[in-house]
């Protein structure tokens, strides 16, 4: 599977609306130019001033095709703050305060993707997952029937056996320390439809432990017992199976073993981690041992799709994370 590929000519197919809030940063600017030209996107907005401009003139990359929407002098201003403010008013937001905050890219950028004036946002090149995260949540929200927005890495060019056709989707690696139980949950239910999105596959899901079935005893085993049956009492679309350990999950004859009779056994494709911990050094280890690609994280959960970058992410990252991101647009 040639994810980047299949990501791009779905972006192309769709021809959606995209913004970038950080429109002065070098990067960014050269993705914006590059999505327009090999028409990934039916418009690019850069978020800035004057800053827009000079910093084009500087890197030598021509703005034209491009929309460049300084948030503090938008017409718009008005109407964004009235909607920020009855958003966050039960947070104790006031008109005057929603003003200011709306000027800054990042919560401008996320107001437009929950107008319908973007169909999707990515910013993280100069702003840390947090900030990102924060805006998306403040603006955009979960989707419905789903409290928690979380992350998944698309896991590329195992042996063709291993998922689908040796792509796996992993879950959550990079945005919740610690979930809960309902956490978890939501995390199954994002990451299955990350793997209808990403991988085109019906989800199969594992929500891993060190234990399999009750093999041991812990509060963090609880959790992810806990997390099956809410699961359970959700009926969601798709098989999935639980609490189990990682060669239960994946390997049949180690699932006839430990896990007898699972639903899941032989055809998982989606690996819902019990931590962050867990997830990131899974995914990582992956990565750099097994040499294997690893695209994200991807945010999922979110009403509208939005991502983050690495701040260290090249402008073929930004360019690939965008084609992504728009391909997710429903
Ligand atoms: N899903 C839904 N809502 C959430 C979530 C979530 N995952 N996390 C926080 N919220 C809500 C809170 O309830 C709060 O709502 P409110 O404003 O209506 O009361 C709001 O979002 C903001 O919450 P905060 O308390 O300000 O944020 P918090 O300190 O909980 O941080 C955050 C949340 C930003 C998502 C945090 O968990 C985080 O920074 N995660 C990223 C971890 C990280 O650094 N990852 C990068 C390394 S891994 C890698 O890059 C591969």
């Amino acid at each position: 599977m040639d994810f980047v590929k299949e990501m791009q000519a779905k972006a192309k197919s769709l021809q959606k609306k995209l913004v970038l809030p950080e429109g002065t940063e070098p990067r960014t600017i050269k993705a914006a130019r590059i999505l327009v030209d090999e028409k990934l996107a039916a418009s690019v907005t850069l978020l800035g001033g004057a800053a827009v401009k000079t910093t084009a003139e500087k890197e030598g990359v021509d703005l034209n095709g491009i929309t460049v929407t300084e948030p503090a002098a938008s017409s718009l201003l008005e109407s964004y703050a009235n909607t920020y403010y009855e958003l966050r008013k039960h947070k104790g937001m006031t008109p005057e305060q929603a003003k200011i905050d709306m000027a800054d890219p990042l919560r401008w950028g996320a107001m437009m993707v929950h107008k319908g004036d973007a169909d999707a946002m990515v910013a993280g090149a100069e702003n840390t997952t947090g900030d990102v995260l924060r805006a998306g949540l403040a603006i955009i929200g979960t989707k419905p029937g789903l409290k928690t927005a979380s992350s998944c890495f698309v896991m590329t060019g195992m042996d063709s056996s291993w998922g689908k056709e040796g792509s796996l989707i992993f879950s959550d690696c990079a945005v919740i320390p610690d979930p809960t139980a309902e956490q978890l949950a939501d995390i199954s239910e994002s990451a299955a439809q990350s793997c209808r999105e990403f991988l085109g596959a019906e989800p199969v899901v594992a929500l891993m432990s060190f234990s399999t079935k009750g093999s041991a005893k812990h509060d963090n085993v609880t959790k992810v017992q806990n997390a099956v049956e809410i699961l359970k009492g959700k009926k969601p679309d798709f098989l999935f199976d639980g609490e189990i350990q990682a060669d239960a999950a994946l390997v049949p004859s180690v699932t006839e073993k430990k896990a007898p009779g699972s639903p899941i056994t032989g055809k998982v494709n989606t690996l819902i981690f019990p931590d962050l911990g867990a997830g990131n050094i899974g995914y990582k280890l992956l990565q750099r041992l097994g040499k294997v690609d690893a695209f994200g994280p991807f945010l999922q959960g979110f009403a509208k799709p939005i991502s983050d970058l690495s701040r260290g992410a090249s402008v073929e990252d930004i360019v690939v994370t965008c084609a992504v991101t728009l391909s997710r647009v429903k």
